[in-house]
């Protein structure tokens, strides 16, 4: 096999991950995380054997540093007993390390390239979400379609419900800023574990507010789902302003953003919004809404501003 791509799409977190289990394994989340993966933008990876002996990663046309990669190649060696080196070539469709999930599916389609030219074959989807996990946790729910449970202390996500499973649902993403976030979620979530009072209790939370929102989920209730689902970001949020220092991902228009999905809903509209390790925001609603929440987004971020109009999509695609 001379070279695979994968195409694979951004998890997005309803429930949130937000640090880590201690010891074990890499990237084990101290709390659930449920998710919907994304159509419509996408991230490529292509890889061939490196000619050099060395792994290579260039992502949007800019050779990566090797550590960020070493210990999600050096397991994928391990697991698949193989000494193949990686050359990746690799593209997203979408602003990278923004907030915008762009390591969930950057993971997912390395893995799922990477472990198919390894093996001859697709390996199944458990051991690629086990394998994408160790390159960026919320990888691991990218390599599903649909919706997606991570459980605390898991090494590999779980399918909860396929795309089809709510169809008039949209995810409006507002880029309220497009270059990369100053902290990584890594560094972000790691330091609020080590210097927030806070976050035992969100830790301790977690559980709860996730069987919240599966229970919704099942019954496709978008009130009580974006009822548990803003809890898990703010509170989300809240552990992260108790750090030392305090970590702050939100800009000026973020705020207006969410004071703007405030006024539809006592408008009437049940429109809910959730944020990333980044100050973008990411609006759930009907079909319906779109256009309302639309106009609200063009209000606060001007003509400059982008936005993009996204459901429930497909897991990761192997071309050979
Ligand atoms: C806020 O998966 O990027 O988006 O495992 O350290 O690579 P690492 O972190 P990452 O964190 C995502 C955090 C989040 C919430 C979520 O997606 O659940």
């Amino acid at each position: 096999m001379k070279s695979v791509t994968a195409v694979a799409r951004p998890s997005l977190a309803f429930i949130k991950y937000w640090g880590k289990s201690p010891g074990g394994p890499a990237n084990r989340p101290a709390t659930p995380s449920l998710a919907l993966t994304l159509e419509g933008i996408t991230s490529t990876a292509e890889v061939c054997p490196s000619a050099d002996g060395r792994d290579r990663v260039v992502l949007g046309g800019e050779e990566q540093p090797e550590r960020r990669f070493a210990a999600f190649f050096d397991t994928l060696r391990a697991e698949l007993k193989t000494d193949l080196r990686f050359a990746v070539t690799s593209a997203n469709t979408f602003p990278t390390a923004a907030g915008l999930a762009s390591s969930s599916s950057g993971f997912a389609a390395l893995a799922a390239a990477c472990a198919t030219l390894a093996r001859g074959q697709r390996p199944d989807d458990a051991l690629l979400s086990r394998l994408a996990r160790v390159g960026s946790g919320s990888a691991c729910r990218a390599v599903y379609g649909g919706w997606t449970l991570w459980d605390a202390g898991a090494e590999a996500a779980q399918p909860l419900f396929e795309a089809g499973h709510w169809p008039e649902l949209r995810v409006v993403l507002a880029a309220v800023h497009e270059g990369p976030k100053e902290h990584s979620s890594r560094d972000g979530m790691n330091s609020t574990a080590e210097t927030s009072p806070f976050y035992p209790a969100w830790v301790a939370d977690a559980p709860q507010l996730l069987n919240e929102a599966r229970r919704a989920l099942a019954a496709r209730d978008l009130e009580a789902f974006g009822q548990a689902a803003r809890k898990s970001y703010q509170r989300m949020f809240g552990t992260m302003l108790g750090a030392d220092p305090p970590l702050i991902y939100w800009k000026p228009a973020s705020l207006s953003l969410i004071r703007a999905a405030e006024d539809l809903r006592r408008q009437g509209l049940s429109v809910w919004e959730t944020m990333d390790a980044g100050p973008q925001v990411k609006f759930l609603c009907t079909e319906r809404d779109v256009p309302a929440v639309v106009e609200a987004i063009r209000q606060v971020l001007g003509p400059e501003g982008r936005w993009w109009v996204t459901q429930a999509g497909a897991g990761v695609e192997v071309r050979l």
